[in-house]
């Protein structure tokens, strides 16, 4: 147990392919079979959970996850607490908010007293305060992007990669309010040898990173 790592990456989206792919390219193999939410390494003392990204933060919080690849977003507004040990360059995008494109937008003051939907509600609590805007904060938790089209908010405050979802959806993005890219998160409660082992993980990352520029 001591000297195993589990690592918890997203199981299917934004991150799966990109998380997995390092991995591989640290030279850990492992074989992951179709719908496999657990898989252990061969030729490393690690053992990989196929995780929501969401719920990522908190395995690792309690330990039951001793490293974790998660956007940055997702940990900051988890607000877990975890070591965030290394930026991995990956799944670059953007925490933003945006209106109906159709509606004029001078600056943040024009947002006071409005609705805006988001599965970020700290990330957003905060960007407003710090403006001084008094918005109401519907949280939902996924499909954001269509609140404003059936009425059910005035703005969203959503993750923006390519931008494609706001465009398809009516919407145009008028502040960036937090800017994220895949991490890697840690337990505070690893053990010498996990510690040795995360150590290990982390030199190869870097040689990899290194190798690509
Ligand atoms: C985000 C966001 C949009 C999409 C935007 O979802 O909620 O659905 O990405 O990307 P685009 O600008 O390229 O269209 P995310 O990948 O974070 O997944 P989740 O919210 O389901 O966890
Ligand atoms: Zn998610
Ligand atoms: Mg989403």
């Amino acid at each position: 147990m001591d000297n195993i790592l589990r690592i918890a990456i997203q199981k299917s989206g934004r991150l799966s392919e990109d998380s997995l792919k390092l991995i591989k390219e640290c030279g850990i193999r492992f074989d992951n079979g179709a719908g496999k939410l657990k898989t252990s390494a061969t030729n490393f003392p690690a053992e990989i959970l196929f995780l929501r990204d969401d719920d990522i933060p908190g395995y690792v919080e309690d330990g039951v996850a001793h490293l974790g690849i998660v956007g940055e977003n997702v940990s900051v507004e988890s607000d877990r607490d975890v070591n965030t040990v290394h930026k991995l360059g990956f799944s670059k995008c953007r925490l933003s908010i945006g209106v109906l494109r159709e509606h004029e937008y001078a600056g943040v003051q024009d947002l006071d007293g409005k609705s805006i939907a988001t599965s970020y509600p700290k990330l957003l609590g905060k960007y407003l305060a710090e403006n001084n805007v008094k918005a109401q904060i519907h949280e939902i938790s996924g499909s954001v992007e269509i609140a404003p089209s059936i009425g059910l908010a005035d703005a969203v405050c959503d993750i923006v990669s390519s931008g494609s979802t706001l465009l398809s959806n009516g919407l145009k993005e008028v502040e960036t309010i937090f800017k994220s890219e895949a991490v890697m998160i840690a337990s505070k409660h690893l053990t010498a040898g996990q510690q040795d082992l995360l150590d290990q993980l982390l030199f190869r990352i870097k040689s990899v990173q290194v190798a690509k520029n």
